[in-house]
């Protein structure tokens, strides 16, 4: 986690952005609309795309789905394209990191 931190503080710096952790950029982005760490809401709990995923490098996959959003994955709910006015790539690799450790 603490590495995580200072990932996410050392994009801040080479961004210049303004999210401070992960979970600050996902609340800011609405991904936190649709998502929870542990309940499926309209997607699904980050808890089970980390199992779902557990121990594979999808980090660059993810980012991209969760840019052009997408259904059939989880269920037939699509997810809605996330663009870089929303989250900048170095926040979304942040959280998608973070997804995955969850
Ligand atoms: C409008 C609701 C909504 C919003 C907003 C949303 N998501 Fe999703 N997300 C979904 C749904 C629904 C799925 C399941 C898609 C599927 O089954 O393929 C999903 C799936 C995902 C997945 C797994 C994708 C896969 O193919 O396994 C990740 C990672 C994810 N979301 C991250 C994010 C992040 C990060 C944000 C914010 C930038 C975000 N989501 C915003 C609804 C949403």
């Amino acid at each position: 986690m603490k590495t995580l931190l200072m990932t996410a503080a050392l994009a801040v710096f080479a961004t210049g952005s303004i999210a401070a952790t992960p979970d600050e950029a996902m609340t800011k982005a609405g991904c936190m609309a649709c998502h929870t760490k542990d309940k499926k809401l309209v997607g699904p709990a980050f808890k089970d795309i980390a199992a779902k995923y557990k121990g594979q490098d999808v980090t660059a996959k993810l980012m991209d789905k969760v840019r052009k959003g997408g259904s059939g994955v989880f269920g037939p709910i699509p997810m809605a394209p996330n663009t870089p006015d929303k989250i900048n790539d170095a926040d979304l690799k942040a959280a998608i990191e973070s997804i995955l450790k969850t």
